[in-house]
């Protein structure tokens, strides 16, 4: 955008999460299951990933990683309080409320479904909101406890999901401010629905991998590229690109089609494995941690998930610093 007065745009200020301690490793769950470490780690990029305690459900991660980012921004408020879940601690009301009053908000407090593709959902959602003037700072919050509906004998799904909590603040500022959202887009498919389903009646999530990967990186590819199009970025101009982390050689094919070199791919695959909602924030927050994403970095965001629904945010990155926390 040019001119004296740039038009106004979601910033983000503040980045947290939150990882429960337990770590669970390849080796640990090829005891009791019909899988190795070499299968899991060849065919996803997995090592390890956190599994939360018996009793700690989403609104605790969720509570943790909105007060992390709170923090990370320094600020104590928030008039909008945004949880992507596919796991809400129950199935009426939704989480968000409770989330907002453990922070000590009376804020507006809705959980949203958009399986893996949450964050982005939230994000382009609360931004939108934003802007039209309907609220002034966010906490958008992706959380998700996926070992409470994994079936613990599949070996499809029990190695690729994690437990965790990313959020972000996004406050009201203008399109060339540090950390300014510039453009995002949204998109599904319900003729796939059944390819990532807890089935009627049932409690455990299913998924047709293998049809999945595919048309994850069709999709993801196509809307990184959109939404990097939009905000009139070359593939030259992205530092790095941020993916649903749900398998290393779908975040690798991706990049390839994109053509994009493998250092401006960011990945945390390895240590928390596909953590749904929560994926986005903790890969990016690993990111801004370890110095690959840095202020006036021009950052894809792209997700896909169960829905089928997938989205890309096109973002230019801030010196936010991010917080990061564990608990039980
Ligand atoms: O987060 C939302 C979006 N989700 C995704 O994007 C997930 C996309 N899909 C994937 O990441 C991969 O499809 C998986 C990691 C889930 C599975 O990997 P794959 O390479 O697609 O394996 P497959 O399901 O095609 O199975 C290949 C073989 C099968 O054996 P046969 O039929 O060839 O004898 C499976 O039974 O690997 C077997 N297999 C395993 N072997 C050892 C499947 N899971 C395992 C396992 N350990 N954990």
């Amino acid at each position: 955008m040019t001119g004296p007065h740039p038009a106004p745009a979601a910033v983000v200020t503040g980045l947290g999460t939150c990882l429960p301690e337990s770590v669970v490793t390849n080796d640990d769950l090829s005891r009791h299951l019909d899988t190795d470490h070499d299968w899991i780690h060849s065919r996803t990029g997995i090592e390890r990933r956190r599994r939360a305690a018996p009793g700690t459900g989403t609104g605790d991660l969720a509570a943790a990683a909105g007060a992390a980012a709170l923090k990370s921004a320094g600020r104590d408020d928030c008039d909008l309080v945004l949880l992507a879940t596919t796991t809400p601690d129950r199935r009426c009301p939704a989480t968000a409320p409770t989330v907002a009053s453990r922070l000590g908000l009376r804020a507006a407090a809705f959980d949203l479904s958009a399986v893996c593709s949450g964050f982005v959902y939230g994000l382009t959602a609360a931004a939108a909101m934003i802007t039209a003037g309907t609220c002034e700072r966010a906490l958008v919050i992706g959380a998700d406890v996926y070992s409470s509906i994994v079936d613990p004998t599949d070996r499809g799904t029990a190695v690729v999901f994690g437990d965790g909590a990313g959020a972000v603040v996004l406050e009201r500022g203008r399109r060339d401010d540090a950390g300014a959202l510039l453009h995002a887009e949204l998109g599904s498919d319900g003729t796939g629905a059944d390819l990532i389903t807890i089935p009627p009646g049932a409690d455990h999530l299913t998924m047709r991998g293998r049809e999945v990967y595919t048309r994850a990186v069709t999709t993801m590819t196509a809307s990184a590229r959109s939404v990097a199009e939009a905000a009139g970025w070359s593939t030259d101009d992205i530092n790095a690109f941020v993916g649903h982390q749900a398998n290393q050689r779908i975040l690798a094919s991706v990049a390839k089609r994109l053509g994009l070199p493998p250092e401006r791919v960011v990945s945390n695959i390895a240590d928390v494995g596909n953590t749904a909602a929560a994926s986005i924030p903790l890969a990016l927050a690993d990111a801004a941690a370890a110095g690959q994403v840095r202020a006036g970095d021009r950052l894809v965001l792209t997700a896909f998930g169960g829905g089928l629904t997938w989205g890309s945010a096109a973002v230019v990155w801030s010196d936010t610093e991010p917080v990061c926390e564990t608990r039980a």
